[in-house]
């Protein structure tokens, strides 16, 4: 998503806090090596947490719906850009130590540069254009720079640990990150797992190779009784708006600030300049064991409800809408695409509806081209406040 001025300011603040700060720690400690050694220090612990908040905060997310974790994946590329730029001024004092002929032998030299080559890269490619140019290349590009800094900072954290009660804290701070985005999206035996129980537990697959085959003769039965439904994802006390599924696709994040309650303000403009102006409730919550998001509208008049999963085969979302009464139906096909998430109908060169201005607070939604215009300006409602029960 395109940094908004106020993400910009942010990171730019981190710069400017960061060079300055990294100067006046200069002068008054005269520069010598230890001072530059606590200033590389310093630089990667804080850092440090500009990463975790990028890195793991979509799979905290995840596990945890909530304020704090639609904050930090709404705000990942500030925080991404935020620990280039901190690293940035770690390496000027790792520069500065080699100019002095200072060892710099703690991070394991080779994979250490890998990695700032890495985080350059993707510091230069955290843009809608590179993200569009780069397409899936870009989301691999990320995860596995992502993964090879995760590592170096283990490292490093690692070999501090016996000496700095904060090295420490680090590392469990990264071993938990770790735990939690290998639990969010889903361990291979989690994955094995839920293809077993997709297969077996009788869900209507939409690969009927899938289905086991009768071992003999069409009236064998085979007894799978002692299989529980996993309702694991399913809404609860705890989770009001369900879960999504540890092995549901990456991609399923892109839908998820539609999980919650939002009050919306509807605008339909016709052609002629006429304008309806009222209010709607959305909501959206996890179905279909957490692989799909479904959502519903309403309105004083109209109710409407869309039922989204993403194909990764055919790398896509697939979005089926259901409008009541005046029975209507359509189907869409959509990406993401930069900050917006935008659908066609499968004939289409035109887009249709597109959500924009995503937030950890709410969306902004438009019908496309055509006559009438129509937009929502939703705003998420907080925990608590009045209203139908979501379960
Ligand atoms: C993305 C890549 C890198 C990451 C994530 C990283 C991370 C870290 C961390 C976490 C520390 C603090 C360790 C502690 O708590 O004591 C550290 C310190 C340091 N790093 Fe890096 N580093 C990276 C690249 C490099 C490279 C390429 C060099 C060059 C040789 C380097 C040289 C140093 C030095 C000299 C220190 C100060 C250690 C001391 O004497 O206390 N780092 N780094």
């Amino acid at each position: 998503m395109a940094l908004s001025r106020g993400e910009l300011r942010f990171v730019g603040g981190v710069a400017a806090v960061c060079t300055l700060g990294a100067w006046a720690w200069w002068v008054e400690k005269g520069g010598g090596e230890e001072a530059l050694r606590a200033l590389a220090r310093i630089t990667a612990r804080v850092g440090f947490l500009f990463f975790a908040g990028a890195f793991f905060g979509a799979s905290l997310r995840r596990l945890r719906p909530h304020p704090v974790t639609h904050w930090l994946v709404a705000h990942r590329r500030m925080l991404g850009l935020s620990f280039a730029t901190v690293h940035a001024t770690h390496m000027a004092a790792i520069g500065a130590l080699a100019l002095q002929g200072a060892p710099l032998g703690v991070a394991p030299l080779s994979i250490g540069w890998l990695a700032l080559l890495f985080v350059a890269i993707m510091a230069a490619t955290s843009n809608d254009a590179s993200q569009r140019w780069l397409g899936a290349a870009w989301g691999r590009l990320h995860t596995v720079g992502g993964y090879l800094v995760a590592y170096v900072f283990g490292l490093s954290f690692l070999s501090a640990a016996g000496q700095s009660i904060v090295a420490a804290g680090e590392l469990a701070l990264l071993g938990a990150g770790l735990f939690c985005r290998f639990s969010a999206r889903g361990t291979p035996i989690l994955v094995l797992g839920s293809c077993l129980s997709c297969c077996t537990v009788g869900a209507e697959p939409a690969d009927r190779s899938a289905v086991p085959e009768h071992p003999s003769g069409s009236d064998a039965v085979i007894d799978q009784t002692h299989l529980e439904p996993d309702m694991a994802q399913a809404a609860s006390a705890d989770h009001p708006y369900g879960r999504a599924h540890p092995a549901a696709a990456p991609q399923l994040e892109q839908f998820a600030f539609l999980v919650g309650d939002f009050d919306c303000h509807e605008r339909i403009r016709r052609e002629s300049g006429a304008v309806l102006a009222f209010r709607a409730r959305w909501r959206g919550r996890y179905i279909l064991g957490g692989f799909g998001i479904q959502d519903e509208y309403w309105t004083a008049r109209v109710f409407a409800t869309s039922v989204r999963v993403f194909d990764p085969a055919a790398d896509t979302w697939v979005v089926d809408f259901v409008r009541m009464p005046g029975y209507a139906t359509s189907s869409w096909r959509g990406r993401q695409r930069g900050d917006r998430m935008v659908m066609r109908r499968p004939e289409s060169e035109q887009d249709g509806p597109t959500f924009s201005h995503i937030t950890a607070d709410g969306f902004e939604w438009h019908s496309g081209g055509g006559d009438p215009s129509w937009t929502s300006s939703c705003r998420r409602r907080a925990v608590g406040e009045d209203g139908p029960n979501p379960r």
